[in-house]
């Protein structure tokens, strides 16, 4: 039976891929199964939060007992998550956000034309680095996907981000990360230090993940 360490304590979990629409039938998006996200939810769950699960477009069904807000865009997810993040004590960002969304996009289905086109992109803001920007008492986790010099990036990010730690995990390793049922990581912390974790199930990352927001909770609460 699991242990139940998170009775009374508000989990906000973002999952899956964003999708910014260029007109009505095209997007951009990414991979992301969501399977990452939904495991921290259900583990959390499972420990006696109260969960709310703000996903993407996922072809996973709703984990039963939490509260799962269906987003499309990186500006929807924005407006869920920062709402449920009011009260929370620990916000995980698994989502992977696009960076980008159409500057204009077409109300109507573009035609197609002879030759290149040009699709102007802006940036979408920064969910989490907003929410470390008003910290309140909560604890802030965030997932990075790196190709090379992950550990100094993530930590890079982490600090610019202000989120307690970052899970880096390796978009090229076989049966990990996208899609997978396993992942291998790394915790990196905002100061630089790190721990590489085996290769486990998505939903022992989880465990492992909520282990962590607690000890950094613990040490909020002493500081
Ligand atoms: O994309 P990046 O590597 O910066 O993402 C690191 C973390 O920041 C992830 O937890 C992701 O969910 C979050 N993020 C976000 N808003 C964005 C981009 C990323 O909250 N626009």
């Amino acid at each position: 039976p699991a242990v139940r360490d998170l009775v009374g304590l508000k989990v906000v979990v973002s999952a899956g891929p964003t999708r910014e629409y260029l007109d009505p039938v095209r997007f951009i998006s990414n991979p992301s199964s969501g399977k990452m996200g939904f495991a921290v939810a259900e583990e959390a769950r499972s420990r006696g939060a109260d969960v709310t699960l703000v996903t993407g477009p996922v072809t996973l069904s709703d984990p039963p007992g939490l509260r799962v807000v269906p987003i499309g865009s990186a500006l929807e997810l924005r407006g869920a998550v920062i709402a449920a993040a009011q009260d929370a004590d620990i916000v995980v960002m698994t989502a992977a956000v696009a960076d980008y969304r159409a500057a204009q996009a077409s109300g109507e289905k573009q035609a197609k034309v002879a030759g290149d086109v040009t699709v102007q992109l802006t940036p979408n803001p920064d969910i989490l680095a907003e929410l470390g920007q008003q910290r309140g008492g909560r604890v802030l986790v965030g997932f990075a996907m790196e190709t090379h010099a992950g550990v100094e990036r993530a930590a890079a990010k982490a600090a610019r981000k202000n989120a307690d730690f970052i899970l880096l995990n390796y978009p090229t390793r076989e049966g990990t990360a996208f899609g997978g049922d396993d992942n291998q990581v790394t915790l990196v912390r905002p100061d630089g230090s790190s721990e590489d974790w085996p290769r486990l199930s998505k939903r022992e990352v989880a465990r492992r993940l909520l282990d962590e927001a607690l000890r950094v909770r613990a040490r909020q609460a002493e500081a």
